[in-house]
Parts: C-alpha cells; sequence; structure tokens
C-alpha cells in the first residue's frame, strides 16, 4: 500500500456550496479522511451556462485539486458530472466519482409509475440524463422539472424563506399534479430545501437525495485502490489539521457566512482570487 497516496485528502467541487450535502455524506461515511472542498461561487449557477463553460470551469477546479495533491475528486455536482465527467476521467490519473439524477432507484421505488425529477435546466437536457430515462425508466412516466433561481436562494442559505417557497411550490406542483409519489432531488443543493419540500408534499412522497450512494462509491473506489486512509496511520495524518479546508471562488465574507450555515458551524473559507 502506498501510504503517502492514502494519506492524501480527498477533494470535492461543486458549482458552489450544494456540494456541502454530499460532503455531509461523506464526512458520515469516511470520519478520519481529510477533506478539501471548492465551492465555485462566482460562476454558480452552472446549471443556466453552455455545456462548454460548465466542461472548462469542471476543468480548472478538478486540476487545482489534483496539485494539492488529492487521491480522488469526487464531482458533486450533477451538473458538472453529466456534462464533464468524461473529460476529467481522461484528464486525470486518480479516481474520479460523480453524481447523477437517482432516476433508476426512483423507477424501482414508484408506485404511482410517475417520477419528478428537480434538476438545473443544463441537467436537464443533457444526452446523460436522456440515456438514463431511456436505460432504467422505459414504463415509468419521467418529469423533467428544470429550476432555475433556486440554486441561487440556496446560495444564500435561504431555504425556507418566501421566495424559495414560492419557487419550489412553482416547480413541486406540476409534477404532484401529474400524479408523481417519487421526487428526485438532481442537483446537489437541492437536498438543503429537502425539509421545505417534505412540508410541502403529502407523507406519501418519497424524496430521493443521492448523496449517500456517492459516498459509498467513493468508498469503494478508494479500497479497490488500497487507498483508504488505514486504522494505523489515521492518528499521524490527523494530528493538528482541520480535517476539513474550505476554499471558494467568490468573495470570502459571502461564502464563509453560507458554507458555514449549511456546514452546520462556523468555517473559514480560503479565497481562490484567481482561479
Ligand atoms: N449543485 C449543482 C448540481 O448538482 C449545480 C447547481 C448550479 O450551479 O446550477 O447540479
Amino acid at each position: 500500500m502506498n501510504t503517502t497516496a492514502s494519506t492524501a485528502a480527498i477533494g470535492v467541487f461543486d458549482s458552489g456550496v450544494g456540494g456541502l450535502s454530499v460532503l455531509r455524506a461523506i464526512r458520515q461515511l469516511l470520519p478520519h479522511e481529510q477533506l478539501l472542498y471548492v465551492a465555485d461561487s462566482a460562476h454558480a449557477p452552472y446549471g443556466e451556462r453552455h455545456p462548454e463553460y460548465i466542461e472548462r470551469r469542471s476543468m480548472i477546479i478538478a486540476q487545482f485539486l489534483r496539485l494539492q495533491p488529492v487521491k480522488a475528486i469526487v464531482v458533486a455536482c450533477n451538473t458538472a458530472s453529466v456534462i464533464a465527467i468524461e473529460s476529467l476521467r481522461k484528464d486525470l490519473d486518480i479516481p474520479i466519482v460523480g453524481i447523477e439524477p437517482a432516476i433508476k432507484p426512483a423507477a424501482e421505488l414508484t408506485r404511482s409509475g410517475v417520477v419528478g425529477v428537480m434538476a438545473t435546466s443544463a441537467t436537464v437536457q443533457s444526452d446523460n440524463v436522456k440515456r438514463l430515462c431511456e436505460l432504467y425508466a422505459r414504463d415509468t412516466k419521467i418529469i423533467l422539472q428544470p429550476c432555475p433561481g433556486l440554486v441561487e436562494r440556496i446560495e444564500r442559505a435561504d431555504l425556507d424563506g418566501p421566495k424559495t417557497i414560492s419557487l419550489l411550490d412553482e416547480y413541486l406542483n406540476p409534477m404532484l399534479d401529474a400524479g408523481a409519489d417519487t421526487i428526485v432531488l438532481g442537483c446537489t443543493h437541492y437536498p438543503f430545501v429537502a425539509p421545505t419540500i417534505q412540508q410541502r408534499v403529502a407523507d406519501s412522497v418519497s424524496i430521493i437525495e443521492p448523496g449517500a450512494a456517492v459516498a459509498r462509491q467513493l468508498r469503494r473506489r478508494l479500497e479497490a485502490r488500497s487507498l483508504l486512509l488505514g486504522k494505523s496511520v489515521v492518528g499521524v495524518a490527523n494530528s493538528a489539521q482541520s480535517l476539513e479546508t474550505f476554499f471558494s471562488t467568490a468573495s470570502m465574507g459571502t461564502s464563509a457566512k453560507a458554507i458555514s450555515a449549511l456546514w452546520g458551524r462556523p468555517v473559514a473559507v480560503r479565497y481562490l482570487e484567481n482561479l
């Protein structure tokens, strides 16, 4: 086993603060690993951008993380994953784990045969999502619901204010009216408003967020390459260091406020001014 490599951090990134919902699941499953998180908040939302732009930003951030160095990268962003993951895997020599809307589990779970997928416009329009629907949901009605504006609310940590609630109602109601009993959160920002969503739908409606599945996939990939932090090096690797380091491309004040609010404790955020 390569001890140096296994003690390296895991890099996680998103267009903004949404990937913290995935970071939370990774932290739960892998309590001793060093985690580096990059929020590209200066360039969020990705979901309303051209695919080439999303691919370029994803590559810049992944290369920054690779240089830290990290032993694996989690693309904690559905939009970046469905658009850029193949290029990232071609370009980088470490495990790259992505996230995509949980259409397969939703199609297996639904009883009404109608599934609503909340995601960004870019994710909804992507070929990868079309492929997921064709592969796993031929007998299920999938309603792909773009949700412009929602990411901006969550970037401000506004999880249940009047504007957030009005956007949620606008996006949820057509899916519920069509009989959806299963809602897929196809953007990593949305788990932060899951409690607000749950209050606005019937108890019988299931809400699927795949953060924990991504964390398990990351653990499998690290295990397969003997890159999980070994028990014997946990103490050495963790001595005198904070286990999470946060970076943001947006101005420090705003980012630190939102990241601290969503992470659940005050954290310092390093400003990546020129990335
Ligand atoms: N959090 C991201 C996702 O999972 C993207 C949000 C955005 O920047 O539009 O899709």
